[in-house]
């Protein structure tokens, strides 16, 4: 088995892996149906000619740069578990840094263990809907997406997670056609600019669904679509946190800001990149829009 690991790991790197000696080892285990530490531990291990060949056959999708989570099916997001298919972008590190400030904001309010009632634009696989709601033992959500088959995944990892009770899905787009209201709503939406799809690594490019990816010519147009929803679904106090692109703070706060919301706060992720943007509906402004709709900050 160790030879199997060099040659995979010599051929992944030749093919521009950065982690080709990892990812071999991962994607062996995966093949024999063992733990990689039983692939590091036991190399002397001897292959059986299918076995060998079913190793070869996940190099080979490596070799054509499709991501390990895909070829196991899942990745972990918050120390959860989520399946992932074409149909769903794989949840990335640093989108955990919108999760940690919305804990780290519900927390300060001290209303973790209320009703909250969170909407997710852009749910995906439902990895920030799910990582929020494991963390909140009474919260309720809402996850939307335009891909029916994003849906049925995320349907999906709730029940794999044991979040199905709280935890609904539902294709839209965004938030149309939603009455709320919310007491907090979160997003990651698509960012990228429409014509920086070629300097994409090719696991990105050629893998994650385009839907997920772009968003117009300058990445911006997902967050124009959300910010007027978004006032409108909150309630007053409420707060929207949106995953942001590399060097794109400014501009987002500035359309939330047209829609009628105020900046409250942004944190970087650990490459020390603004990556989670928060803002907060004025109560006054609140009070306005959603009449009747008793609020509290989150
Ligand atoms: C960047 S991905 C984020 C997925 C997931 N929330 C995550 O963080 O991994 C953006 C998601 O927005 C969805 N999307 C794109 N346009 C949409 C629209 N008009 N309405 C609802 N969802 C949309 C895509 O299908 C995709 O699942």
């Amino acid at each position: 088995m160790g030879h199997a690991v060099d040659r995979g790991a010599r051929h992944l790197a030749a093919a521009g892996v950065q982690t080709a000696r990892l990812d071999a080892r991962v994607l062996a285990a995966h093949a024999l149906g063992r733990d990689p530490s039983f692939v590091l531990t036991h190399p002397e291990t001897c292959l059986s000619a299918d076995q060998a060949a079913a190793v070869d056959a996940l190099y080979a999708r490596r070799v054509a740069r499709e991501p390990v989570s895909r070829i196991l099916g899942e990745r972990e997001f918050w120390s959860l578990s989520f399946r992932v298919t074409g149909a769903t972008l794989t949840p990335r590190p640093e989108t955990e840094t919108v999760v940690e400030h919305a804990l780290t904001r519900i927390r300060a309010c001290g209303r973790e263990n209320e009703a909250l009632r969170i909407l997710d634009l852009g749910t995906g696989t439902g990895c920030l809907l799910l990582a929020v709601l494991s963390e909140l033992p009474r919260a309720q959500g809402l996850g939307i997406d335009i891909s029916a088959d994003a849906v049925a995944v995320a349907s999906g990892n709730a029940n794999r997670l044991d979040l199905a009770g709280r935890a609904r899905f539902r294709v839209g787009d965004w938030a149309s056609g939603l009455s709320g209201p919310f007491d907090l709503i979160l997003s990651n939406p698509p960012y990228i600019a429409a014509g920086d799809g070629a300097a994409l690594p090719p696991e990105v490019r050629d893998f994650d669904p385009p839907a997920a990816l772009f968003a117009g010519r300058e990445g911006l147009d997902a967050y124009a679509a959300i910010a007027p929803q978004v006032a409108r679904l909150l309630v007053p106090g409420g707060a929207v946190i949106v995953e942001l692109g590399q060097g794109q703070e400014a501009a987002v706060i500035g359309i939330f800001q047209a829609a009628g919301l105020v900046h409250d706060g942004t944190r970087t992720d650990l490459a020390g990149i603004a990556r989670s943007l928060c803002c907060r509906l004025d109560v006054r402004t609140g009070l306005q829009k959603n009449v009747g709709n008793e609020g509290e900050p989150v």
